[in-house]
Order: C-alpha cells, then sequence, then structure tokens
C-alpha cells in the first residue's frame, strides 16, 4: 500500500474536510479514504504548506497531519465522452453516439450529421478509451445490394478493414467492407447452435464469414453444415474460418445463390434451415422448403418488421410462405425481437417447425 500524506478528522468533519482539500487542489484521488474507529483518513497528494495549514485550523475545528498507508483506488475506465468533455461544446456532447460495434480491434460507429465536423475528434477520444482498437470507421451508407455490404469512412488509426473476432469460443477472419458481420447477432448465433442436436444436418443458406455454421461445429461433432453464401468473398473468409477453427469434418463451404446451391446438391437434406437474410428471407422460403427432409424439420427465419406486432406479423407471413409451397407449419417453437434496427422497426427470428 503506498504511502502518503494524511488528514485525519473525526468522522463528524469528514464531509467537509474532503470539500475543503478538493477546493485547495490536495484531495489525492487515486488512494482510498479510511476510516480508523472514528475517525477519517484523508489521502492528500502533498504535505499541506503553511498558508494551507492556516486554512486547515481556521476552517477544521481538530486535525492531524500524519503520514499513511492508503489502498489504492482502482481506477474508472474513461469513456470516450471523458475525453471529448474539453473538446467539444456541451450541446453536441449528447450527441456522440453512445453505440459502438467492436469487431475485433476495429471499432464501428454512426456520426450523426451535426458531430460530421468533429468525427476526427470522436475517433480519437475512441482510440483512448478503447486501449485494443486500432481503427475506427464511420459508417457511410446503409447496408446494401446481394452481398448486403456498406460503406466505410476511416475516422481514426490504422486504415485497414479486416480483423479477428472473437465470440464464444470460435475465431473469425472478417473484412467489414468485403463481407457482411455484425457482431449485434451474437446471442443468435449461439441460441441457434444450440438447438441443433447430435447427427443432423443443418443448411446455412446465407451463411456469410460463417457465424451460425462454426458454432455449430464447434458444440457438435456428428453434423453436417452446408454454408452457402453467393458473396466470394464472405465464402473464402468462411473457408478459413472453417480451417482456424478445425469444422473441415462440419462445415461445407458452397459458393452460390442458395437458389440453385440448394436445387442442384442440397433437395431434401435438412433438418434445420437457417435463413438470415432478413431483407428478402420471404423469397427464398420455397427454397427452404424445398431443402428440408420430405419428413420435415426447423426453418430459422429472420426477418425485419415495421408494425405495432413484429412477431404476430413475422410468424404469419412464414406460415403463409410455407403454406404456399405445400408444406404445414406445425408449431410455432420461438418468435421474438433479435435487435431494433430503427424506430419502430426490429429483425425478429421465426423458429417454426414444418411438416
Ligand atoms: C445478412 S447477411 C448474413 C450473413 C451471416 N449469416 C451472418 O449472420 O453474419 C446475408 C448474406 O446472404 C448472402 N446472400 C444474399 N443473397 C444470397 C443468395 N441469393 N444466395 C446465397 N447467399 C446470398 C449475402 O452475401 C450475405 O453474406
Amino acid at each position: 500500500m503506498p504511502q502518503a500524506t494524511c488528514l485525519k478528522v473525526p468522522k463528524n468533519l469528514g464531509e467537509q474536510a474532503i470539500r475543503l482539500v478538493a477546493e485547495l487542489d490536495l484531495f489525492n484521488r487515486e488512494l482510498k479514504i479510511q476510516q480508523i474507529e472514528d475517525y477519517l483518513c484523508i489521502p492528500l497528494t502533498s504535505e499541506p504548506l503553511p498558508a494551507v495549514f492556516n486554512k486547515f485550523e481556521k476552517k477544521l475545528s481538530t486535525f492531524k497531519i500524519s503520514a499513511h498507508n492508503f489502498p489504492e483506488r482502482k481506477k474508472r475506465h474513461l469513456l470516450p465522452l471523458d475525453y471529448l468533455a474539453d473538446e467539444l461544446p456541451p450541446n453536441l456532447l449528447a450527441g456522440v453516439p453512445r453505440a459502438i460495434d467492436f469487431v475485433g480491434d476495429i471499432a464501428i460507429v454512426e456520426i450523426p450529421p451535426e458531430l460530421a465536423d468533429h468525427k476526427k475528434t470522436i475517433g480519437e477520444a475512441l482510440l483512448k478509451a478503447h486501449k485494443q482498437t486500432c481503427t475506427v470507421l464511420a459508417k457511410s451508407g446503409a447496408v446494401e445490394g446481394v452481398y448486403r455490404l456498406r460503406d466505410f469512412e476511416l475516422i481514426a488509426g490504422v486504415k485497414k478493414t479486416v480483423t479477428v473476432y472473437r465470440e464464444y469460443g470460435c475465431v473469425y477472419h472478417v473484412d467489414v467492407a468485403k463481407a457482411y458481420f455484425s457482431p449485434r447477432l451474437s446471442s443468435e448465433h449461439n441460441r441457434v447452435a444450440s438447438q441443433i442436436k447430435e447427427g443432423e444436418t443443418v443448411v446455412d443458406l446465407f451463411a456469410g464469414v460463417g457465424p451460425f455454421a462454426i458454432p455449430i461445429a464447434k458444440k457438435h461433432n456428428n453434423v453436417r453444415v452446408y454454408a452457402v453464401d453467393v458473396n466470394p468473398d464472405a465464402v473464402s473468409l468462411l473457408k478459413r474460418n472453417v480451417a482456424v477453427n478445425r469444422a473441415e469434418k462440419q462445415v461445407v463451404p458452397l459458393l452460390g445463390d442458395a437458389r440453385k446451391v440448394v436445387r442442384e446438391q442440397l433437395l431434401g437434406k435438412a433438418d434445420h434451415v437457417i435463413m438470415n437474410l432478413p431483407e428478402t428471407a420471404l423469397e427464398f422460403v420455397d427454397v427452404a422448403c424445398e431443402a428440408l427432409k420430405p419428413e420435415g424439420g426447423i426453418i430459422h427465419y429472420y426477418g425485419f418488421e415495421k408494425v405495432s406486432d413484429p412477431l404476430e406479423k413475422a410468424s404469419v407471413r412464414l406460415t403463409e410462405a410455407v403454406n404456399r409451397n405445400n408444406r404445414q407449419v406445425k408449431n410455432i417453437l420461438l418468435a421474438k425481437t433479435v435487435r431494433e434496427v430503427a424506430p419502430y422497426a426490429w429483425q425478429v427470428v421465426v423458429d417454426a417447425q414444418i411438416q
């Protein structure tokens, strides 16, 4: 325990004494105040000079200066806002983004338009507050296109979009500019993987870099996951991730359009079909039905819903689409919101047992 100069006062003078040493800039905030019987020991940054001593005498009816061993205070982790407090006008501080996606050593933020002129300052504050982060990217467009990608702008740190991300004991090589990846779905990746049983076959129609396929392989020895994606960059990262996670025995990466791949290779094979393409998953329910075994299985369907009853709406949409494909929903096993994607808009998941 470090030794420091101590102002010892009776407990009833404690508050007054702490305020006084703080005003005099003498309060050692790195050490913990200690209580010894009816006294408080307040750590000081230095011995009080005679003028300061006089102030103590004026304000405190009784006190003692001595040396004392104090335990250290745990340092509070500073937030980006702590670093920005002196850099930004107070009216803008409230708009500083608090939702940050950390993908390995890359931080991704959305800078509101009123803070556009301060984006580099915000990026630097983020680097200071999160020492493990090397790169800060600002979203500069919506997720779009068949590959579900968005543009980013480097606002601080090293110029790169490639990183390594760890989730539930799995390792992912990711390129946020070339293949879709969202850390916000981590509990879904894990939840779906936990639904799979030994011996089952899974078709992941929109597999990306493998965040559903790989945890399934990690949790189960005797499973087969056909992981399909149309984006060559996603499949090349998926193959790498299969290798680094030693999932070669269970995961079969397949490059191509899900409809074509299923019709050519995967008809009637699946106990589970994962459909994480929320914008257009409904258009692929026919493909999911074809991929399922003739006796049925489970579809894990993701959709976006804007309405007031998103779970009901998504369940009905999926049920109707399944009916149109000469299958039936035997049971809705689960319907829940995964995350809010915009005001009054949700990503939802429906697990449906299909006959
Ligand atoms: C929203 S991302 C999800 C990726 C991954 N499942 C995840 O959770 O990170 C959707 C993926 O579907 C792929 N995709 C879009 N249309 C496709 C199609 N017709 N066939 C196969 N993959 C497709 C995109 O390239 C993208 O990687």
